[in-house]
C-alpha cells in the first residue's frame, strides 16, 4: 500500500530534546535527514547532545552520518527537497506560525508538514496557510524517547488530505516502526490527555499525606501492568516541567470547569517546578541519587531522605499472580490502603476516561493503544473496565453520574466493552491462534507450540516464562523441524513474547553440576546442537523470526536459521561467558565457520577470528539489528523488520520464497581453523588482558578454553575440520567450565539477580 510519492528524504526544524531524536530515528529507517535549529551551531549541538543519550536513539554509531544539520538562518532552502518537514521547535504558537509562513515559500509543493506540537491546536496552526499547506498539514506527536516509546498520535484538521494521513501512517507504521492512533484535534490529543488525568489524581493522594511515593510507585507500577518506573521515576525521566506546561495547557483549554479543576496541579509540583527540581536532567525531582543509593523526597519539609521499602501486604498477596486482571480485581476491591488507592484514582481516570472518549477519539481501541503505546501499560483503560466488570467499578465508586458510553452498554444489558473473546487491542498479529482457532494448533508442550501458519508454512511458537530453553522447548523444535520436513514446506521459529529467548534454562544445567551428572549435561548439550545442527540441514527452509532479547542458547538458535528476520529492536548475544561458560549449542563453531568462510588458508586465520573471539569472549550483546550486523549476529541476507507486529509474516514471506525458489540445504563443508598458533595467540591475549588486570582469573581461565576451541583444539597447524569436531571441543570445553565452583557461583548469581557476576 503507497499513497502518492513515498517519503524518502526528511527534514526536521528544531534539534532540542525531540527534533534530534526523531531525526535519529529517521536515520535508523535509511532516511536521510536534514536537521535545522537556529544556527547550524545549534543544531550540531542538539545532533551531539542526542548521540550521548541514554538509551541511545541511533541504532549504530554510523547511523548519524545520514543527518545533516544546519540553521534556519542559512540553510532553510534545504528543506525543499524534503518529502516530509517534522516540526519540534519550542512549544510557542507564534515561533511554529512564523516558520510555518517561512515554509509556505520554500517547501516543496505536496511535500508533507507535521508539527510534533503536544499542546497546540493543529487547527491554529494551519491558519493563514495555502491551500496546499494545508491539506498536507497534520500534528505527529511522538513520545520521548521517539525510538523506544511506540505511540505516535497522528492529527489531521478537517483540511488535511486523506492520502496525507494514509501516507504519514502507512510511513511510521512501517518504516519507523511505530503504533499509530488517529486523535481529534483536542487539548493534548488522547495519551497525554488520560495519562495526566492520572498522574493528577495520584498527586492528590501524595498531598493527603497517607502515602509516600515509594508505596505510590510500588501500586502503580508492575503490579498495575504498568513500567517498573511507575509514577514518580516516570516524571523525573520525563521532566516535572514537561508535566507542568501539559498539564496548564490541559487546565486551560479543556471543556467545562470540573474537568479543568482536575488538571489543576497540586502545590507540591509547582514548588518543585519554582526549585528547578524538575526530575532527571535537574539531578533531583521526586527521587535524588546520592552515589549509588536513591533519595525520595519528603513533600513536608521537601527535603530528601533515605528510601524506604513500600510495605502493602497486599500487593505482596498478588505477586505470584500471573494474570494483570486477575490482580487489578483482587486489588481494586481490597478493603484495605491499596484498595481505597485505586478506588479514589483509577476508578476516578475510569469514568474520566469513558466520559470523554467520544470527543477525544474515534474508537475505544484507539485509547487503549495510546496508553499501551504511550505509557506502556499493558492494559487499557476500557480493558481495565473489562477486567472489573463495568458493575463492580459503578457498585465501588458509586458516581454521581454514569458516562454516556457506559449507560449505552448497561442499558443493553452488558457489563464489558468488548466481548471475552475479542482479540485484545494492538498486540499486532500473533502466532498462537485465538480460542477460536484452536485447530491449527498440531501440537504443544509448555515450552512451545506447532502451529500452521496456512501457505505450507509450520511455525514453532515459544511460550515457556522468558523462553528460557528446556527439554520441551528442544523437543518441539524437533518435532517440529520432523513435522515440517515432511508434510510443510518451509518452517518459521518465532515467538508471541516480547523477547524471543534469554537462553538456555540454566537452573537445568546448574543443578545437574552441583550433583555432579556430567552424563547428563552430556547429553543435555549434545541433544541441543543435534537441534541447532537439524535446523541448519533441514530439508526445508528454516526462518527464525528474532525480536527483543535472544541471548546464548537463543542467540545460537538464529545463528542456525537458513534466515533470521529480526525486529529492528533484537538484542542478540552469546553471553555464556557472563556465567562462566562458552556457548556450546553450536554458537562457537558456527562464529568459527562464518569468521573464516572466505579465509584463504594460507592467509591469516588469526586475524579472521580475532574478532568473534572478542565478542564471545566479552559476551557482547547488540543493542539492535543493525548494531547484531556489525557484531556478525546478522548476517546480509538477514532481514530487519521496522514493525515487531510484521516480523512473523515477513518471516514467513521470505520462508515461501526460499521454499519456492528450490530449497537446498547447505552442503556439509568442512570450517578452517587456525591451530596450535591461533590457539597460542589468542591465549596470549588473554594472558595480557588479566596481566594488566582487565579480566580476573576465571575470565582468563574461560578465555584460554575458548580459544582452544576457536583455534581448532590440539591441531599443530591450520586445517579444515568437520562441524562435528568442533562441536565435541565446544561441548568438552562446556563440560569442563562445569566443573569449576566460580562458574557454579556465576551461574547462581545470574539465576538470583539476573545480572552477571565478575569472580
Ligand atoms: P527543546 O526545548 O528541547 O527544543 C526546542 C528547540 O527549538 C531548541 O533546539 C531551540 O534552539 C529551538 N528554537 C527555539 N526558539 C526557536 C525559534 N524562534 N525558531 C526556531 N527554533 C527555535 O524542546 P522539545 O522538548 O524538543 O520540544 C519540541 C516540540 O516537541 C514542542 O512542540 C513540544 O511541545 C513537543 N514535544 C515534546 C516532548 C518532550 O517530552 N520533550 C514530547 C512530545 C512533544
Amino acid at each position: 500500500m503507497t499513497h502518492g510519492i513515498s517519503i524518502r528524504t526528511a527534514a526536521v526544524l528544531g534539534a532540542g530534546t525531540m527534533g534530534a531524536q526523531i531525526a535519529a530515528h529517521l536515520a535508523n529507517a535509511g532516511v536521510p535527514v536534514l536537521l535545522l535549529d537556529l544556527t547550524a551551531e545549534i543544531a550540531g549541538d542538539g545532533l551531539k547532545r542526542a548521540l550521548g543519550l541514554k538509551p541511545d536513539p541511533f541504532f549504530t554509531r554510523d547511523t548519524a552520518s545520514l543527518i545533516t544539520v544546519g540553521g534556519l538562518d542559512r540553510d532553510f532552502g534545504g528543506v525543499a527537497a524534503a518529502d516530509w518537514i517534522v516540526e519540534a521547535v519550542v512549544e510557542q504558537l507564534d515561533v511554529k506560525r512564523a516558520l510555518f509562513e517561512r515554509l509556505e515559500t520554500t517547501r516543496r509543493p505536496q511535500s508533507v508538514v507535521s508539527s510534533n506540537t503536544s499542546g497546540i491546536p493543529i487547527a491554529a496552526l494551519a491558519e493563514g496557510r495555502s491551500e496546499d499547506f494545508r491539506r498536507h498539514l497534520l500534528g505527529t506527536h511522538f513520545f520521548n524517547p521517539p525510538r523506544y516509546l511506540r505511540l505516535v498520535e497522528v492529527i489531521p484538521t478537517p483540511e488535511t488530505g486523506r492520502d496525507v494521513v494514509d501516507r504519514i501512517t502507512d510511513f511510521a507504521v512501517r518504516r519507523l516502526g511505530k503504533g499509530v492512533v488517529v486523535a481529534k484535534d483536542t487539548p493534548n490529543f488522547i495519551a497525554n490527555h488520560i495519562g495526566l488525568y492520572g498522574v493528577i489524581q495520584t498527586l492528590r493522594m501524595l498531598d493527603s499525606g497517607d502515602y509516600t511515593i515509594e508505596e505510590i510507585d510500588a501500586i502503580t507500577g508492575p503490579a498495575l501492568g504498568r513500567p517498573k518506573s511507575a509514577t514518580f521515576r516516570t516524571m523525573d525521566i520525563a521532566g516535572i516541567d514537561v508535566l507542568g506546561h501539559v498539564a496548564r495547557n490541559l487546565a486551560e483549554r479543556v471543556p467545562g470547569a470540573a474537568a479543568r479543576s482536575a488538571f489543576t496541579l497540586p502545590p507540591l509540583v509547582q514548588a518543585l517546578i519554582d526549585r528547578g527540581w524538575i526530575g532527571e536532567k535537574a539531578g533531583q525531582g521526586f527521587y535524588r541519587r546520592d552515589g549509588s543509593d536513591i533519595l525520595t523526597l519528603d513533600p513536608g519539609p521537601m527535603a530528601y531522605r533515605p528510601k524506604q521499602p513500600a510495605r502493602l501486604p497486599a500487593l505482596e498477596a498478588v505477586r505470584s499472580v500471573e494474570d494483570v486482571r486477575d490482580r487489578l480485581r483482587t486489588l481494586f476491591t481490597g478493603s484495605d490502603k491499596v484498595g481505597a488507592f485505586l478506588r479514589q484514582t483509577l476508578g476516578p481516570l475510569l469514568l474520566y476516561t469513558a466520559e470523554v472518549t467520544p470527543s477525544i477519539a474515534h474508537t475505544i481501541d484507539d485509547v487503549d493503544c495510546a496508553m499501551k503505546w504511550g505509557f506502556g501499560w499493558e492494559l487499557g483503560p476500557f480493558e481495565i473496565w473489562d477486567a472489573l466488570g463495568i458493575q463492580t467499578v459503578l457498585d465501588q465508586l458509586q458516581p454521581r453520574s454514569i458516562p454516556p458510553l457506559v449507560e449505552g452498554i448497561r442499558a443493553a444489558g452488558g457489563d464489558r466493552f468488548r466481548a471475552p473473546a475479542a482479540d485484545p487491542p494492538c498486540t499486532g498479529p500473533q502466532l498462537l491462534p485465538g480460542a477460536r482457532d484452536r485447530s491449527r494448533v498440531l501440537r504443544t508442550n509448555a515450552g512451545a507450540s506447532l502451529i500452521d501458519l496456512g501457505d505450507d508454512v509450520l511455525a514453532v511458537a515459544f511460550h515457556a516464562k522468558m523462553n528460557a530453553i528446556g527439554g520441551d522447548t528442544v523437543q518441539m523444535l524437533q518435532a517440529g523441524l520432523k513435522e515440517a520436513a515432511a508434510n510443510f514446506a518451509a518452517v518459521v521459529i518465532g515467538t508471541d513474547a516480547q523477547n524471543f529467548s534469554v537462553g538456555a534454562n540454566l537452573m537445568l544445567v546448574l543443578l545437574e553440576a552441583q550433583e555432579g551428572n556430567w552424563d547428563d549435561i552430556d547429553l543435555m548439550v549434545r541433544t541441543f546442537q543435534a537441534t541447532t545442527q537439524a535446523m541448519r540441514y533441514s530439508a526445508v527452509p528454516v526462518v527464525v523470526a528474532a525480536a527483543g532479547l535472544a541471548l546464548g542458547g537463543g542467540c545460537e538458535i538464529a545463528l542456525h536459521g537458513d534466515r533470521v528476520q529480526a525486529a529492528a529492536e533484537s538484542y542478540l548475544g552469546l553471553v555464556e561467558v557472563g556465567v562462566g561458560l562458552i556457548p556450546a549449542g553450536g554458537g562457537t563453531k558456527e562464529t568459527v565457520r562464518r569468521a573464516t568462510l572466505h579465509c584463504d588458508p594460507r592467509a591469516d586465520v588469526l586475524r579472521s577470528v580475532q574478532v568473534s573471539f572478542e565478542t564471545i569472549a566479552f559476551a557482547k550483546v547488540s543493542t539492535s539489528a543493525a548494531h547484531a550486523r556489525q557484531l556478525g549476529y546478522l548476517r546480509d541476507v538477514d532481514g530487519v523488520s521496522m514493525n515487531r507486529d510484521g516480523l512473523i509474516a515477513e518471516a514467513k514471506r521470505v520462508a515461501l520464497e526460499m521454499a519456492r525458489e528450490g530449497y537446498a540445504p547447505p552442503p556439509r563443508r568442512l570450517i578452517q581453523v587456525g591451530g596450535e598458533s591461533v590457539t597460542a595467540a589468542l591465549k596470549l591475549g588473554v594472558h595480557l588482558a588479566w596481566r594488566g588486570g582487565g579480566i580476573s582469573e576465571h575470565d582468563a581461565l574461560i578465555g584460554r578454553t575458548l580459544a582452544t576451541v576457536i583455534g581448532g583444539g590440539s591441531l599443530p597447524h591450520a586445517a579444515g575440520v568437520s562441524e562435528a569436531y568442533l562441536l565435541d571441543l565446544e561441548r568438552e570445553a562446556f563440560l569442563k567450565l562445569c566443573g569449576e565452583p566460580k562458574t557454579l557461583a556465576r551461574m547462581q548469581h545470574t539465576l538470583k539477580t539476573g545480572k552477571p557476576l565478575r569472580n
